[in-house]
């Protein structure tokens, strides 16, 4: 006897989104005497004026939580009607059990299938790709896919390559069936030989071995900025293309691009070379969100959303990028 696939496969969306931004807004100038900068140097580099950090006892649970509540609500559900969640994090503070599990006690349902995903900048359009695989082939009917970071516990106030553009937020949206396709394919996949140009070091277990924060410092991102950003510039535009091509339309189809924030001069490098259409919206939440890594992708569609309703049921492309180095997009009909 040979199993079978007993229903046909189910075409998915994304249903609702929500976003939290911690209330502490962060001008560059209270970033810029630790690292030697200036609030004219971050905006002409990065685009960024403004950013959130999470208060002190603000957990990144917290933030999720609230974000979660929206999208859930928006999408005219309950949180029991969830039966999945997906939460992508790079600065969850334990390796076990993951923040899904406790994301899913304070919503009040503890048995829904919850995991972790790690593909730092990518993990977000990584967790679309996943939650929408796993409605199609009917293993979840309602996915929570949230992307949430509070990298100011995970970045150096005198690091000149970082403190300036990590920030903390998190943004959630509910994937569920839809008559129609709307999310394509998933192009994704990963340029390990560049592994080393964002790193959290040192490990976990040099302090286990004896050594102290004083001595080695903590666990902080760091990266090679321009590294980054060449590698960002030339083959991310590949990426988008595939994807786009992948979802059998054109560029001029498209009414949204919603990129993962991590510098605006790569967010336009990015839409000159797909060749994106002049009237498309660019979501440019980096100038007032920072970069705040698997939560930038949901937090700029929030805001995109915001301020354009018109773009409801029209093209968005996503992409993802970042440490790993990882990459991951896909076009979807906004909510
Ligand atoms: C980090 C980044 C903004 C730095 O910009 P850059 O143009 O590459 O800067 P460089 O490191 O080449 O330094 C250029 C100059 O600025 C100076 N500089 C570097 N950091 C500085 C800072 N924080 N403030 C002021 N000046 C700074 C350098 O000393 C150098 O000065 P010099 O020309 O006199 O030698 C940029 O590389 C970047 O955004 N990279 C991508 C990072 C990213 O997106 N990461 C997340 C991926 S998910």
């Amino acid at each position: 006897m040979k199993i079978q696939n007993t229903q046909p496969s189910q075409n998915t969306r994304i249903l609702s989104v929500g976003a939290y931004r911690p209330s502490r807004v962060v001008p560059n100038s209270e970033i810029v005497d630790a690292i030697e900068s200036t609030d004219e140097w971050i905006q002409q580099r990065t685009g960024i004026k403004t950013r959130h950090f999470a208060g002190e006892d603000e957990s990144l649970i917290d933030m999720a939580f609230a974000a979660s509540k929206i999208a859930i609500a928006r999408a005219g559900l309950t949180s029991e009607d969830i039966d999945t969640v997906i939460f992508s994090t790079i600065t969850y503070p334990f390796q076990a059990p993951s923040a899904a599990t406790e994301l899913i006690t304070r919503l009040g349902n503890t048995k829904a299938a919850a995991f972790d995903i790690n593909a730092a900048c990518a993990g977000f359009s990584y967790g679309v790709g996943i939650a929408s695989d796993l409605v199609r082939n009917h293993t979840s009917k309602y996915v929570l896919v949230i992307g949430g970071e509070k990298l100011s516990d995970f970045t150096s106030p005198t690091d000149r390559a970082t403190a300036f553009i990590f920030a903390d937020g998190a943004g959630a949206v509910v994937i569920g069936p839809s008559d129609e396709v709307g999310i394509s394919a998933t192009t994704w996949g990963a340029d390990a030989d560049n592994r080393d140009a964002i790193m959290m070091t040192p490990s976990w277990l040099d302090f286990k071995k004896g050594a102290t924060v004083d001595k080695i410092g903590w666990p902080d991102i760091s990266q090679e900025g321009q590294r980054v950003f060449r590698w960002a510039v030339y083959e991310v535009a590949q990426v988008g293309k595939k994807a786009i091509a992948s979802a059998g339309i054109k560029p001029s189809d498209l009414a949204a691009f919603i990129p993962h924030q991590a510098n605006e001069r790569i967010i336009d490098s990015l839409a000159k070379s797909m060749e994106l259409p002049d009237g498309i919206v660019i979501a440019r939440d980096i100038q007032t969100t920072g970069n705040t890594s698997a939560a930038s992708i949901p937090l700029a569609m929030d805001r995109v959303l915001a301020e354009n309703p018109q773009l409801s049921g029209k093209l968005a492309l996503l992409i993802g990028f970042g440490a790993g180095l990882v990459f991951s997009s896909q076009v979807v009909v906004l909510p």
